[in-house]
C-alpha cells in the first residue's frame, strides 16, 4: 500500500500533485509520503504487538534524518552499520538506548563513538571484533551490550548479492563456532552478553527461510540459557519484502503472526530491522524525458537521473515499475529508459513497454524509498538530488539538491599546484 496514486490523469503524492513539485524543485527528485512512511512503521510495530519487541529501522535503507526522525517519535530504535549512520540516527532523536549496531567492519572508532552513545548492542561479528569491543570497553571503563550475529545457514532464496545467512557469505558466525564464542565472552570483563542476532538477507518473499532461522536461533538460546546466559533480546533482522512487479511478499501481519506463533515458547525481547518494507514503496524518483531516440534496433528514453541517483537497476537488474507523472493517451511502445551516464549499465528499464514518451515529460520510477537515495553517488560529477516530503498538503525538501560547490567542497588544491 502506498499513497501515490491517479486522479485524473495526474499522479499525485497524497494530496499534491507530483507535477506541481517538479515544477518548484526541478527534477531528478526523490519524493517521500510521510502518511505511507507512518502507516508502514505503525502497520509493522503493531503487528508484533503481542510480544515485547522493539522495531530498528535499518538505517542504510533511508537514512536522511527526517524520516528517521518520523520512526524516532513513534518509539522505534535504529539499526545501523557504521559511525555515519550511528551520527544519523542520534541527529534523528533515535534513543541511543534503542540503536543495535551490525557490520563485519566496525572500525576502533566507531565502536568508541558507539559505547560512548550507550548503545543497546553490539551484533558482533567475528572473534576478534569481540577482542576489540572489549578492550575498547575495558579502556572507556563502560560494558558493552553484545549478541552474536548468527549466521545460520539458511538459503533466503533472494538475490545472491543480498543474501547474507550463507555460509559462503561473509556475516555473522556459524552456530558451533558461535558457541565458543559466547563462552569466551562470558570470560571478558567488559561485555555484557545480552542477545543473539541473525540477517539472512533482504527481498525476502517467502515466510519459511526466517522461520528456519528463527528455529535454529531458538535452540541456540536454549542451549546457551542452559549454561546460565541471560539472553534478553532475539534479533531476527529485516529481510520482509516488498511488491516492485509481480512479487507476493506476505505482510507484515502474516510475518509476524508466523513468527510469534514459533516465538511462544522464548521469552525474550524480539528485535526487528526492518528497511524496505518501511520506505521502499513509500518514495519515488521523478525524472524529466531530456531525448528520445531509435535505431533499427531499439527506442531509448533518456531521462535525467541516472545511476548515480538510482544504481538498484545496474547492480541487481531490479525491475522498477516506471510510470508517466500525466497520462496522456498515447500509444505503447518498447523502450529502455537509461540516464546520461558514461556507461551502458545505466539504465532504469530494458525493452518495457510504456506509452510513448516525449521530451519534457516527467516520470516517476516507483518504489524507490529504500535503497534509492542512500546508495547515491556523484559518479560523472552529477549533484545528488533533492529529496523532498509529502505531509497533509504541503512538501518539504528534506534534503536541498546539491550544488556544483557541493562537488568540491571537501576538496583542496595543494600548495604545489597553486604556483
Ligand atoms: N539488518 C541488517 C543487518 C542488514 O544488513 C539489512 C540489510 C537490514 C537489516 C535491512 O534489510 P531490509 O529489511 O531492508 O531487507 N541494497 C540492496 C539491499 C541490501 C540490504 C543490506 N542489508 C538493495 O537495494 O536491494
Amino acid at each position: 500500500m502506498h499513497d501515490f496514486h491517479y486522479a485524473g490523469n495526474e499522479l499525485w503524492c497524497e494530496d499534491v500533485p507530483v507535477a506541481e513539485i517538479a515544477g518548484k524543485t526541478g527534477t531528478p527528485f526523490y519524493l517521500y509520503s510521510h502518511r505511507t512512511l507512518l502507516n508502514h512503521y505503525r502497520t509493522f510495530d503493531s503487528a508484533f504487538g503481542a510480544i515485547p519487541h522493539l522495531v530498528c529501522f535499518s538505517v542504510k535503507s533511508n537514512s536522511n534524518i527526517a524520516i528517521l526522525r518520523i520512526f524516532a517519535r513513534e518509539g522505534g530504535g535504529a539499526d545501523i552499520v557504521s559511525g555515519g549512520e550511528l551520527y544519523r540516527a542520534l541527529k534523528a532523536g533515535v534513543s541511543p538506548k534503542r540503536i543495535v549496531y551490525s557490520g563485519v567492519g566496525k572500525r576502533i572508532d566507531e565502536i568508541e563513538f558507539a559505547l560512548g552513545s550507550g548503545i543497546l548492542m553490539f551484533n558482533v561479528e567475528s572473534s576478534q571484533e569481540l577482542e576489540q569491543i572489549d578492550a575498547c570497553a575495558g579502556r572507556m571503563r563502560k560494558k558493552a551490550g553484545i549478541a552474536i550475529r548468527i549466521n545460520p545457514d539458511v538459503d533466503p532464496m533472494t538475490h545472491p548479492h543480498i543474501s547474507t545467512g550463507l555460509k559462503q557469505n561473509k556475516f555473522g558466525i556459524d552456530i558451533e563456532s558461535s558457541i565458543r564464542e559466547y563462552r569466551r565472552a562470558r570470560s571478558l570483563k567488559n561485555v555484557n552478553v545480552i542477545g543473539v542476532d541473525c540477517h539472512i538477507g533482504s527481498q525476502l518473499t517467502d515466510i519459511s527461510p526466517f522461520i528456519d532461522a528463527l528455529e535454529r536461533l531458538k535452540e541456540l538460546v536454549r542451549l546457551l540459557r542452559g549454561e546460565g546466559f541471560q539472553i534478553r533480546y532475539l534479533d531476527i533482522g529485516g529481510g520482509l519484502g516488498i511488491t516492485y512487479n509481480e512479487e507476493m511478499p506476505p505482510h507484515p501481519e502474516e510475518y509476524a503472526k508466523a513468527i510469534i506463533e514459533n516465538a511462544r515458547d522464548i521469552d525474550s525481547t524480539f528485535i526487528l530491522e526492518p528497511g524496505r518494507v518501511i520506505a521502499g514503496n513509500a518514495g519515488i524518483l521523478v525524472s524529466s524525458v531530456l531525448y528520445t531516440k531509435s535505431n533499427n534496433e531499439k527506442n531509448f528514453v533518456i531521462v535525467d537521473a541516472g545511476m548515480n541517483d538510482l544504481i538498484r537497476p545496474s547492480l541487481y537488474s531490479s525491475y522498477h515499475a516506471i510510470q508517466p507523472v500525466r497520462k496522456e493517451n498515447r500509444e505503447e511502445t518498447v523502450a529502455d529508459i537509461v540516464g546520461p551516464i558514461c556507461e551502458s549499465g545505466d539504465f532504469f528499464a530494458k525493452g518495457r513497454l510504456i506509452p510513448k514518451l516525449e521530451r519534457g515529460d516527467l516520470i516517476a520510477v516507483m518504489s524507490a524509498g529504500a535503497y534509492g537515495f542512500s546508495m547515491s553517488s556523484n559518479y560523472n560529477a552529477r549533484p545528488r538530488a533533492a529529496e523532498v516530503m509529502v505531509k497533509d498538503g504541503k512538501y518539504h525538501v528534506i534534503r536541498r539538491r546539491e550544488a556544483y560547490t557541493d562537488l568540491t567542497a571537501k576538496e583542496r588544491i595543494p600548495a604545489f599546484l597553486k604556483k
